[in-house]
Order: structure tokens, then sequence, then C-alpha cells
């Protein structure tokens, strides 16, 4: 067919969009296959300065010594964690107020949370696409309850081996080299005669 006067601006569109929507494949692309997917990378702001340090570091370095179960509650139930409500922050921080400038503005922070009704917004720091199941409870239950040594963990040290050392840390951020792919998960699997059946992990 013979391009018409009238046709060749339509033509020109018609390239236009071809070339708009290559460039998001390609970003896209990019996106899917770089490390870190899906925000898997390094601590994103958070809206209150909360130090791991502080609560769950040993008393020895100045830590409350809090166990991780103790916030983190659902951890050893089901899939999630969870990140405990500010209600539970209350507990302490009702009298708990700081003794650093930076400690009390923080805290207030906590406080002004509580009394406003309006949950603390905490950013995601490790998130495995939609894509991916992921079951806590099976996991702590394992490394803790198990027959032989390397399976009766404390759990703090089971949470350290894909978090790394949580306690020692001011600002949570992902484990160095080990960003939860699916190779670390399925080289773990595979030492400990886990199937790797993709549909263990992916539905
Ligand atoms: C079991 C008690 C306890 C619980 C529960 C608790 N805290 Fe704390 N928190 C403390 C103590 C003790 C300090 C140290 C205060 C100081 O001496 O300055 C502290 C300090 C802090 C600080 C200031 C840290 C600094 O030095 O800059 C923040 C922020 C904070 N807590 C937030 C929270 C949040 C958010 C929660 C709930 C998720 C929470 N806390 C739960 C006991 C607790
Ligand atoms: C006093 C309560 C408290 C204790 C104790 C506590 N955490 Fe947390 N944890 C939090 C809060 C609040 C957040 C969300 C803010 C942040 O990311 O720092 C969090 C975030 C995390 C995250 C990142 C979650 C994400 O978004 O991916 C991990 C991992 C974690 N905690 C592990 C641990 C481990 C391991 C321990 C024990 C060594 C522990 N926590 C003890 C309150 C607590
Ligand atoms: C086998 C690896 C592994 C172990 C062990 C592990 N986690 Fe996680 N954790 C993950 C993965 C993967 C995610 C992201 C899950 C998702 O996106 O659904 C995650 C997410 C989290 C989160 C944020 C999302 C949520 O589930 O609420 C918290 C908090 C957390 N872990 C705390 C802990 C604590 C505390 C322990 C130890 C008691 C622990 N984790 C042990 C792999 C692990
Ligand atoms: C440190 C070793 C280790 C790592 C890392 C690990 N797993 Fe596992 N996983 C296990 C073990 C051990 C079991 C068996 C638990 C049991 O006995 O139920 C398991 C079981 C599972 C199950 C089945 C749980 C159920 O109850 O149905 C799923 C799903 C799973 N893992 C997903 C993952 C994913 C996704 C990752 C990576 C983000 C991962 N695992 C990383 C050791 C690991
Ligand atoms: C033990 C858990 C586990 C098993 C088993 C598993 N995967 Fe995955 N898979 C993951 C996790 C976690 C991710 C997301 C992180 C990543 O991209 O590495 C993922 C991501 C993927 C992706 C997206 C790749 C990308 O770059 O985002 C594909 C495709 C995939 N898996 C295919 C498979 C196939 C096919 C199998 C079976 C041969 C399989 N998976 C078995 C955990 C698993």
């Amino acid at each position: 067919m013979k391009l018409g006067r009238n046709m060749v601006p339509l033509a020109l569109v018609g390239l236009g969009t071809s070339l708009i929507l290559l460039v998001v494949v390609v970003v896209v692309g990019i996106a899917w296959y770089s490390n870190p997917p899906f925000g898997l990378g390094d601590a994103p702001p958070q809206p209150i300065a909360f130090p791991h340090t502080v609560h769950a570091g040993a008393p020895e370095q100045g830590g409350q010594g809090i166990q991780c179960e103790f916030c983190h509650r659902n951890v050893t139930k089901g899939a999630a964690a969870t990140v405990p409500a500010v209600e539970q922050c209350l507990f302490c921080h009702q009298q708990v107020t700081g003794t650093t400038e930076t400690a009390r503005v923080e805290i207030a922070k906590v406080k002004a949370s509580f009394e406003n009704n309006t949950p603390i917004q905490w950013e995601r720091v490790h998130r495995v696409p939609d894509h991916v199941r992921f079951v806590h409870e099976a996991h702590i239950r394992f490394f803790t309850e198990g027959e032989t040594p390397e399976t009766q963990l404390p759990v703090s040290q089971v949470c350290s081996v894909c978090h790394g050392d949580v306690a020692g840390m001011t600002v949570v951020a992902p484990k160095p080299g080990q960003s939860l792919k699916m190779g670390t998960c399925l080289d773990c699997h595979r030492q400990n005669n886990i199937p790797t059946d993709c549909t263990v992990c992916h539905q």
C-alpha cells in the first residue's frame, strides 16, 4: 500500500508509540532482572529512627535485650513476622521518654502516633515478589526444634541466618551479599533436603 499524504503523520505517531513502548519494556526488564528486585536494596528511610541496638541489643552492650519474638509476635506462628503496633511500644514508652535529645524527639513521635491514632508507616526492608510464598513459622520451627545441634538454635540466631545481626543494627538493612534471591532459598533447601519443586515457592 502507498502511504497517502495525510497518512504520514499517522505513521510517525505509530513510530513514536512503538519507541515509548520499547523504552517501557527495557526499563521494566532492567528493574525485573537487576539485583535487587522490588526494593530488596539498602535500608529505606523510616518515619521514626527506631534502633534495634537499643531494644534487642545485649544488656552488656547497653541494649534492653528484648527478644525478637516479643515484638515480631507472629514470627513463630505464621507466614509474616509482623511489626508491632504502636500500642506495644507504649508498654514502655508511656514511662520511658528518653535520656538523650534524639531519643526524646524520636520517642515523642511514637507517643504522638499513639495519641493521634495514626499507625506508624514503617517502610519494608525485605520483600519477596507476590508470586513467591514464604512462611516464617516453618523455618523458625525447623532450626529451633530439631534433633541436631544445628537445628536447636536460639530464635535470634535463626533470624541472623537470613537477616544478619539485626540486634547490632541501628538501622535495619538487608544482610550484605544476601538479598534473599531464589538462589539463596534453593541452596539452603538443597542442603537440608527440603523439596525444591517450583510449586513449593510459586503458586
Ligand atoms: C520493653 C520496653 C520497650 C519497648 C516495648 C519499646 N521500647 Fe523503645 N526504648 C526502650 C528503652 C529503655 C529505651 C532507651 C531510652 C533512653 O534511655 O534514652 C528506648 C528507646 C527508644 C527510642 C530512642 C532511641 C535512641 O536512643 O535514639 C525510640 C525511637 C524507641 N525506643 C522507639 C520504640 C518503638 C517504635 C517501639 C515499638 C515498636 C518501642 N520503642 C518499644 C524500651 C522499650
Ligand atoms: C521493641 C520491638 C522490637 C524488637 C525487640 C525487635 N524488633 Fe525488629 N523491628 C521492630 C520495628 C518497629 C521494625 C520496623 C522499623 C525498622 O525497620 O527498623 C522492625 C524491623 C525489623 C526487620 C525488618 C523488617 C522488614 O521490613 O523487612 C527485621 C528483619 C527485624 N526487625 C528483625 C528483628 C530481629 C532479628 C530481632 C531480634 C534480634 C528484632 N527484630 C527485635 C521492632 C522490634
Ligand atoms: C529462611 C530465611 C528467613 C529467616 C530464618 C527469617 N526471615 Fe524474616 N524474612 C525473610 C523473607 C524472605 C522476608 C520477606 C517476606 C515477604 O516478603 O513476604 C522476611 C521478612 C521479615 C519481616 C518483614 C515482613 C514480615 O514478615 O512481617 C520481619 C519483621 C522479619 N522478617 C523478621 C524476622 C525475625 C524476627 C526472624 C527470626 C525470628 C526472621 N525474620 C527469620 C526471611 C527470613
Ligand atoms: C537457611 C535455610 C533456608 C533458607 C535460606 C530458606 N529456606 Fe525455606 N525452608 C527451609 C527448611 C529447613 C524448610 C522445612 C521446614 C519444615 O520442616 O516445615 C523450608 C520450608 C519452606 C517452605 C515450605 C513451608 C511450609 O510450611 O509449607 C517454603 C514455601 C519455603 N521454605 C520457602 C522459602 C523461600 C521463598 C526462601 C527464600 C526467600 C526460603 N525458603 C529460604 C530452609 C530454608
Ligand atoms: C525455595 C523457594 C523457591 C523455589 C523452590 C523456586 N523459586 Fe523461583 N523464586 C524464588 C524467589 C524468592 C524469587 C524472587 C527473588 C528472585 O527473583 O530471585 C523467585 C523468582 C523466580 C522467577 C522470577 C525471576 C526474576 O528474575 O524475578 C522465576 C521465573 C522463577 N522464580 C521460576 C522458578 C522455577 C521455574 C522454579 C522451579 C524449577 C522455581 N522458581 C523454584 C523462590 C523459589
